[in-house]
């Protein structure tokens, strides 16, 4: 089969500007939009002064309110970027959408299945773009993955292995639990309702859903965070086996707790198969049955505003996520990872979370899409 060829070059289509608004200046200060030639920072928001104004260097953007809900108002935006905590996502997303604006927010969509309905609500009943900045998705080799898979050259996506393992020491993890003395969201968050990095790499290559889940969660009975979290969570680690809508079989992970760290997939399919690089030294490697080994990533930059081509966090996920969600607007269609993507990433593992406490009973993932 040899080299994976890129397409689709970019070239600048048209010089409309889309106005956002960054609201979160953690991880949200590691994405481009000030880069993106159709793209302006028009404003910026943290409840944190620290943080405001490193969003204010950051995006070299002066606008700055002391609130997401102070920046909303501002009608001079198309649309928000939301990189609150986990818990506060429907709520900031639905508050952004109902004043008619578009929304891009972090993982996970949502954190409950009552949520995952309100955020489809919200975007429908204000007909503006959603888009999910899952950082799985555009991970070279899933981009690889899913091009191949497009073009039938793995065939069927019989088996999948997808994990996300962020293990922490004391001295991170009081970093992330606690800011100045107070629990932040993070306090014993329950790994699978943190699926998407998981999860993203089987929907968002084969757009299979999620259907039926079996989880079996561990937590130590002494285990930091496990007995007095907001949660309720006493899980540390969790493992889910899942049946997809094509029938097939995923094994997805999410663990906290064990000596391995980062995001990793395995596709196997009848004609071909994929094991990702990985944080213990595993190889990339590819075989197919046609032969010969397809020979890695093409260089995907040429995808980009030159100005965007650049390392970045999480496989350098981050200008990709940050040009298709100004494209789709720029372009008036939906994003790559819009809501339905992005729920059919989210709920499995809500659904996951309620198995491990039924000891692993099989249970039934609703589904969020429309009818067909
Ligand atoms: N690979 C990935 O996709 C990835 C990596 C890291 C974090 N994340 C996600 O990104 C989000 C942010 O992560 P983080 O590590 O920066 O979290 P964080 O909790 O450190 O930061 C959230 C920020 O939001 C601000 N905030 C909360 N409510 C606000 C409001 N009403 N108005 C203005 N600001 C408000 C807080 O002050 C805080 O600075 C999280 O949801 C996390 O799950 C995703």
């Amino acid at each position: 089969m040899g080299a994976v060829i890129a397409r689709g070059a970019w070239a600048q289509a048209t010089d409309k500007k889309v106005r956002i608004g960054v609201v979160g200046g953690g991880f949200g200060a590691s994405f481009q939009w000030h880069l993106d030639p159709n793209c302006i920072v028009a404003a910026v928001s943290d409840l944190r002064t620290d943080r405001r104004d490193y969003l204010t260097q950051v995006y070299q953007c002066p606008t700055a309110y002391e609130s997401l809900e102070k920046l909303i108002l501002d009608d001079s935006l198309d649309a928000v970027a939301v990189f609150t905590g986990a818990p506060d996502h429907v709520r900031h997303c639905v508050a952004v959408m109902d004043t008619g604006k578009h929304c891009i927010c972090a993982v996970p969509a949502a954190t409950s299945l009552e949520e995952c309905e309100q955020l489809i609500d919200a975007k429908v009943r204000n007909n503006v773009r959603y888009m999910m900045a899952e950082t799985s998705y555009y991970r070279w080799p899933t981009i690889t993955m899913r091009e191949l898979y497009r073009d039938g050259k793995f065939g069927e996506v019989l088996y999948s292995e997808v994990e996300y393992y962020h293990p922490m020491n004391d001295a991170e993890r009081n970093g992330l639990w606690f800011y100045n003395g107070e629990r932040t969201w993070r306090y014993g968050y329950p790994p699978m309702l943190y699926p998407t990095h998981s999860t993203g790499f089987l929907v968002g290559v084969t757009r299979e859903r999620l259907t039926k889940v079996s989880c079996l969660g561990y937590g130590a009975p002494d285990g930091p965070g496990l007995s007095d979290n907001a949660y309720n969570n006493p899980y540390s680690c969790q493992a889910a086996i899942f049946r997809t809508s094509g029938g097939h079989i995923c094994r997805c992970n999410v663990m906290w707790a064990i000596w391995a760290h980062g995001e990793r997939a395995q596709w196997m399919g009848a004609r071909m198969s994929a094991f990702m690089d990985g944080w213990a030294g595993q190889p990339y490697v590819l075989k197919s049955v046609d032969g010969p080994d397809v020979l890695g990533d093409p260089n995907y930059f040429e995808r980009l505003p030159e100005a965007m081509r650049a390392e970045s966090g999480h496989g350098g996920s981050h200008p990709f996520l940050t040009h298709e969600f100004v494209t789709a607007l720029v372009e008036d269609r939906e994003p790559a990872i819009d809501v339905y993507e992005s729920v059919a990433m989210t709920a499995p593992g809500i659904v996951a979370h309620q198995s491990a406490f039924k000891n692993g009973e099989q249970l039934e993932v609703p589904s969020f899409d429309p009818e067909r």
